[in-house]
């Protein structure tokens, strides 16, 4: 109910607070492997912390609209795909995404963040929709060049990492650009 089909047996739906359980235990399985790339609060421990990621969410999500989408292959939750920033007033926003291991390359994750990117610009009007990432984070850039986004510049030293600083790419489409490229 309420899910998008992808590719594969794969899906895509709303990630909400009574899911905890089923994204601690994919958490246990994607840790370590998106821990370099992601916000340093989304990576949790426990069931516990789990759920105050998705509360922290649902609670933005009745503020402004950031929220999380869940991937799940075969009915297991492998990944996911965010608002990580909506800014209605300006018509901005920011999305993003995770993967468990077993999930990366099999092409789940560019049709999840186009389904964000036509609610986002096609649906609600917005005009600008962002990516950041590590730009060491080949996969990551990947992505965002497969969705037709443009980089647009290098935040210096902006993320830091286990007491190292590494540079930040920002990547953008503008609403004409991913309408063009779709049609
Ligand atoms: C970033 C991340 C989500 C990208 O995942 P990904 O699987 O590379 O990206 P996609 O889901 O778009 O899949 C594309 C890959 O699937 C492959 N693929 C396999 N079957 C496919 C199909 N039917 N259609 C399209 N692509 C397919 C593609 O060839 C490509 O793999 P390649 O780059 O090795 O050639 C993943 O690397 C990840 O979770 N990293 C850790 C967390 C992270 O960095 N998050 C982003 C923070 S900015």
């Amino acid at each position: 109910m309420f899910s998008l089909a992808l590719r594969d047996d794969a899906h895509l739906a709303p990630l909400e607070t009574w899911h905890a359980e089923e994204f601690a235990a994919h958490l246990d399985r994607a840790r370590e492997h998106i821990r370099p790339w992601v916000g340093p609060s989304f990576v949790t421990t426990d069931l516990a912390g789990a759920r105050a990621t998705l509360a922290r969410y649902a609670e933005r999500q009745a503020r402004d609209g950031t929220c999380l989408f869940g991937i799940r292959r075969g009915g297991t939750l492998v990944g996911g795909v965010m608002f990580a920033a909506v800014e209605a007033a300006t018509g901005n926003c920011e999305i993003g995404c995770w993967l468990e291991p077993a999930a990366e390359g099999h092409g789940l994750v560019t049709p999840a963040c186009a389904a964000l990117l036509d609610h986002a610009l096609v649906e609600r009007g917005f005009h600008r929709a962002e990516w950041h990432c590590r730009s060491d984070n080949e996969r990551s850039a990947a992505v965002a060049k497969r969705l037709g986004m443009t980089l647009e510049g290098l935040r210096r030293e902006a993320w830091p990492y286990e007491g190292k600083r590494y540079d930040k790419q920002v990547w953008a489409v503008l609403a004409p650009e991913w309408t063009a490229a779709k049609s």
